[in-house]
C-alpha cells in the first residue's frame, strides 16, 4: 500500500475571538482527525480586513491545497479570493461571502431567509405595530447586509413597525454594549432591540442595567449557540424573546474540503438548516443541544485516550527493540 497524499489546508479566519467561530473550530478540528492526511491550519484575522489579506496572501504563497475563507467584509477581501482562485487553489467560503461568484464552493445559513423570518416573527411579536432598534453586524460584512435587507422586506408589509434607529455593534458584544445606551436614551417607546446576533443582544440587554426597563423591552437576536454562553441559554433565561438558529457548519466544511481534495463529487453551494427559537422550543432545543456537547466530549476523550494506547505501544516496540539487540 502506498502511502496517503497529505494535504494543508489554510483556513482565514475573519475572528477567533467569540463563542460562536470556537465552537467552529472545535467541530472543524474533531472532523479534520478523522482524516489524517487532512492538517488544519488557522489563521485568526482579529476582525481586521487588512491582516486577513496578508493571512490569505501567506497561504497562496505557502502553496496550500485548499483555502478556507470567511471574509470580514465581503468588498475588501473579494480581489485576494479571487486571486488564490485564479491560481488554481480551491477555495471554501464558509458563513460571509465575497461580491464574486470566483470560489469553489461555500457552507453556511441563507442569511437573507433568516433575516425574513425574523422580521415576520417580530411583526407577529408585536402585532404589527411598534418602534424597533436596530444593532447592526459589521456593515461591510454579507450578513449584516442580508439580515438587515431582508428584515427590512418583510416588515415593510406592516406601515405601523418603524426602525427608529441604528447602532453600529459590528458583532461584538463589548461595542454593542457601550454604543447602545446613547442611541436608546434619545429614543421614547421603543418595543424591540433587533440585534443581528444573540450576543449583540445581550449586549443592549446588559447596557441598561435597569431591570424594569429590560423586562419593557424585547429582545431578538441570531445564532441560536449551545453551551452556557450561547443563545440558547439567553433565551432560556428569559433575556431575549427569540433567536434564530445559524449553524457553524464546521464538520459539513471539513467533508466538503475532503471530498474535493480526493476529486469526489461536491455541491457549489451548501446550505445549512436554519429555525426559530423561542420559549415554546428552547427547552427541547436545548437538551437536545447539551446531549451533542456531552458527545463530542466524549469522542474526544476516547481519541485521547487512543492517541495513549498508540505512544504505549510504540515506546514498547522501542524498548523491545532495544532488548532484541543488546
Ligand atoms: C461570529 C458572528 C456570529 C454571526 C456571524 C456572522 O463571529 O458574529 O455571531 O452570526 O459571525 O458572520
Amino acid at each position: 500500500a502506498g502511502e496517503e497524499k497529505a494535504f494543508v489546508i489554510g483556513f482565514s479566519q475573519c475572528t477567533e475571538g467569540d463563542a460562536w467561530r470556537k465552537a467552529m473550530h472545535e467541530e472543524m478540528e474533531r472532523e479534520a482527525s478523522f482524516y489524517p492526511e487532512l492538517s488544519l491550519q488557522i489563521k485568526d484575522g482579529k476582525n481586521s480586513s487588512v491582516t486577513q489579506i496578508k493571512h490569505i496572501r501567506e497561504f497562496i504563497d505557502q502553496g496550500v491545497d485548499l483555502l478556507i475563507v470567511s471574509p470580514n467584509e465581503a468588498e475588501p477581501i473579494t480581489p485576494v479570493v479571487e486571486e488564490a482562485f485564479s491560481k488554481g487553489i480551491p477555495v471554501i467560503v464558509v458563513d460571509r461571502k465575497t461580491s464574486s461568484s470566483m470560489y469553489t464552493a461555500y457552507v453556511g445559513a441563507n442569511n437573507y431567509q433568516i433575516g425574513k423570518l425574523a422580521g415576520e416573527y417580530v411583526a407577529k411579536l408585536l402585532n404589527g405595530k411598534g418602534r424597533i432598534i436596530e444593532v447592526w453586524g459589521l456593515r461591510g460584512s454579507s450578513p449584516a447586509i442580508e439580515r438587515h435587507n431582508s428584515f427590512v422586506d418583510a416588515i415593510a408589509a406592516y406601515p405601523d413597525i418603524e426602525i427608529v434607529a441604528e447602532v453600529s455593534g459590528e458583532w461584538e458584544k463589548e461595542v454593542a454594549k457601550e454604543r447602545f445606551p446613547a442611541v436608546f436614551n434619545q429614543q421614547k417607546d421603543v418595543d424591540l432591540i433587533f440585534a443581528h446576533n444573540d450576543v449583540m443582544a445581550l449586549g443592549a440587554y446588559e447596557s441598561l442595567q435597569n431591570r424594569s426597563v429590560q423586562q419593557q423591552l424585547k429582545f431578538i437576536g441570531f445564532d441560536g449557540l449551545g453551551g452556557p454562553n450561547g443563545g440558547l441559554q439567553f433565551v432560556q433565561d428569559g433575556i431575549l424573546d427569540a433567536t434564530f438558529l445559524y449553524p457553524t457548519g464546521g464538520e459539513e466544511i471539513i467533508q466538503l474540503a475532503h471530498d474535493i481534495l480526493h476529486n469526489k463529487p461536491f455541491k457549489k453551494d451548501n446550505i445549512l438548516n436554519t429555525t426559530v427559537i423561542d420559549d415554546r422550543n428552547v427547552h427541547i432545543m436545548k437538551q437536545q443541544s447539551d446531549k451533542i456537547l456531552a458527545q463530542e466530549k466524549n469522542i474526544e476523550r476516547q481519541q485521547q485516550k487512543l492517541y495513549e494506547q498508540i505512544q504505549l505501544f510504540n515506546n514498547q516496540r522501542t524498548l523491545s527493540y532495544v532488548l532484541l539487540a543488546s
